[in-house]
């Protein structure tokens, strides 16, 4: 019996080690687009010890991203090397060499490891891009999108790697923010999952998992809950300041829910419950809101334009 445990030990921890040996170590990261959610994934990538290269439509656009991921970089190092201001100034000047940037995708994934999409929330723009890449990057090249609430199982469908296919949805501001949602679909090969899993630990992450479903777990929560506030302000029932007031001390959360509608920006909880409802037309958690409607056709989308549910002016 002893021997048999042993044995048994001994295959299993065998069969892990080759698992392992299998899967890829990601070393050399391309990211697409160099807006909020790009430059900070390019940021901790660098920060880890990767080799970033981050890609965008324009150099102005790309000088704008590195400025605004060395500012960044001072910011958190001021802090992490208070004492010893000559090591963090040295931190920053390595982290920025794990960087170069390019305005040609094509032209840079021939030998990375993962390349990760945060271009713009449209399905037929990133259908697009993955597709053209799939031509240039290697085989064991892995591909992963940033998307809030667009499908991946799609996207992945627009290439010949469903299988080195997945999801990695960070959380804004990239920096600070310690979760990232590991998404797979139901093409997704465990190999894959696996090196997305610890391609997340290794940027200090902590990863969750989750299946390619709308919203995943946080938007898929929060959101109909953001919805369903506007929904009570707008029936009468509480007024936006005793519902904010009423969450922040009541539930704990950090936030009220029109105080983070306006942070989050009125327009992309709008364009996401839109999408849910054409996929979910029955569902009255993904229902529109006349209100948040009308605040979005009046350009009043948050923190961001100076006005939302409540005015920043
Ligand atoms: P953003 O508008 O700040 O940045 C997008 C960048 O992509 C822009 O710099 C744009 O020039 C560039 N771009 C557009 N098309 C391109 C192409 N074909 N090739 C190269 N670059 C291209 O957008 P943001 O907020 O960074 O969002 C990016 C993605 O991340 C979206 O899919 C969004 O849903 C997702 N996301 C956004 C979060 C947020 O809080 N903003 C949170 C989590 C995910």
């Amino acid at each position: 019996m002893a021997f048999a445990t042993r044995h048994f030990v001994r295959a299993a921890s065998s069969a892990a080690a080759t698992a392992a040996a299998k899967k890829l170590i990601i070393k050399h990261v391309t990211v697409i687009g160099g807006g909020l959610m790009g430059a900070g994934i390019a940021q901790v990538a660098a920060t880890s010890g990767h080799a970033v290269v981050l890609v965008d439509q324009s150099e102005e656009i790309l000088k704008k991203s590195t400025k605004g991921i060395e500012e960044s970089l001072k910011r958190v190092t001021k802090k992490k090397f208070a004492d010893k201001p000559e090591a963090g100034a040295e931190f920053v000047e390595k982290t920025l060499k794990n960087i170069t940037t390019s305005t040609d995708a094509g032209a840079v994934v021939h030998s990375t490891d993962l390349v990760i999409e945060a271009i713009v929330e449209n399905l037929e723009v990133k259908n697009e891009l993955f597709k053209r890449l799939d031509k240039f990057a290697p085989e064991r090249t892995i591909f992963a999108s940033n998307t809030s609430s667009l499908p991946i199982t799609q996207m992945a469908n627009s290439t010949t790697r469903q299988d080195r296919f997945g999801g990695l949805h960070f959380f804004n501001p990239v920096p600070m923010m310690k979760l990232v949602e590991v998404i797979k679909t139901p093409m997704t090969s465990q190999k894959t999952f696996e090196s997305l899993m610890d391609f997340s630990k290794a940027l200090g992450k902590s990863p969750v998992s989750c299946k390619d479903t709308p919203g995943f777990v946080v938007n898929r929560l929060l959101v109909p809950y953001l919805m369903e506030a506007v929904r009570l302000f707008e029936r009468g029932d509480a007024s936006k300041e005793d519902i904010d007031v009423a969450m922040k001390l009541g539930a704990g959360y950090p936030m009220g829910p029109f105080e983070l509608l306006d942070y989050v920006g009125l327009d992309t909880t709008k364009y996401i419950i839109d999408g849910w409802h054409a996929l979910e037309p029955n569902n009255p958690l993904f229902a529109p809101s006349p209100l948040l409607n009308k605040l979005v056709q009046e350009k009043k989308l948050g923190k961001k334009t100076g006005e939302g549910f409540y005015k920043y002016k």
